[in-house]
């Protein structure tokens, strides 16, 4: 069975349920992203934190193997877990932690609270927004992060909630480390690339991923449909660049 993801109407959670295909009215990058993060890019966002975020942060920073200037992994909006614990074998030598606000995701790998720890697997419910910016401010900053499947957001109004058009996007660059994106839109991961070449000067560009490893449930079920996935790499020097170059306060 086939079915897509339309970008009007109220069937969007369930169609997606059933195919996980993106279709969009949108068939290039928004035309209004390069506005909406130049904004961004000069301005504070003073949202205040998401508070369980704040008390699940505080968790984490308190597990007694984990501090400032430590190297770790980040898998953010991890889902269930899978691709965390996947990593954690794959860099046995770090600390990998997984992130998702999504209780129900996180109870299939058995987190019945805030956090949960494996061996060298962390999981923790938190909001990603505030848990970025309580990172960042703390200065615990990611080796490598992986954003694997981000939803969407397919409608052209939705534009800022896509990573990249969100307040948020200068502290996930800022953060650094060598970024993953996987998606299997290729307009998001265009407008990624393109996000991170505006904030960055460094052109980035989304590839189709040629060796599709089913590193997250989301990854092997658009896989098994036959679905082209994409990736965009940004190298860690980048990033690094970026938190140190920031025209503004980002902490
Ligand atoms: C499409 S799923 C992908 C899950 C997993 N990465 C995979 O590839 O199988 C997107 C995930 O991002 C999580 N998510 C979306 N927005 C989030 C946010 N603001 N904070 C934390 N998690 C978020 C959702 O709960 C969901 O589990």
């Amino acid at each position: 069975m086939r079915a897509v993801i339309e970008s009007t109407g109220s069937s969007v959670t369930s169609a997606l349920a059933v195919s996980g295909q993106v279709s969009s009215c949108q068939d290039t990058v928004h035309p209004r992203l390069k506005q909406v993060l130049c904004r961004y890019l000069k301005t504070d966002w003073l949202q205040s934190y998401h508070s369980p975020t704040v008390d699940n942060f505080r968790r984490l920073v308190n597990l007694s193997d984990f501090s400032a200037g430590q190297s770790f992994i980040l898998d953010s909006g991890c889902g269930t877990g899978k691709s965390t614990l996947a990593l954690a074998r794959q860099f046995p030598e770090h600390l990998v932690i997984g992130v998702d606000r999504s209780a129900t995701r996180l109870a299939k790998s058995s987190l019945e609270h805030s956090l949960v720890r494996r061996g060298n697997c962390v999981l923790i419910r938190a909001e990603l927004a505030t848990f970025w910016r309580l990172l960042l401010v703390a200065a615990y900053l990611p080796e490598r992060h992986f954003l694997f499947y981000p939803n969407p957001w397919p409608k052209p109004k939705h534009l800022q909630r896509r990573w990249h058009g969100h307040p948020v996007f200068p502290q996930l660059l800022a953060l650094g480390g060598e970024i993953e994106l996987r998606c299997n839109w290729e307009i998001y991961a265009r407008e990624f690339a393109h996000a991170v070449s505006i904030a960055t000067g460094y052109d980035v560009q989304a590839q189709q991923l040629q060796n599709v490893t089913g590193v997250s449930p989301f990854e092997t079920k658009y896989n098994q449909r036959g679905q082209p996935l994409f990736s965009v790499r940004v190298p860690g020097r980048v990033t690094t660049a970026f938190r140190h170059n920031s025209a503004r306060s980002l902490t």
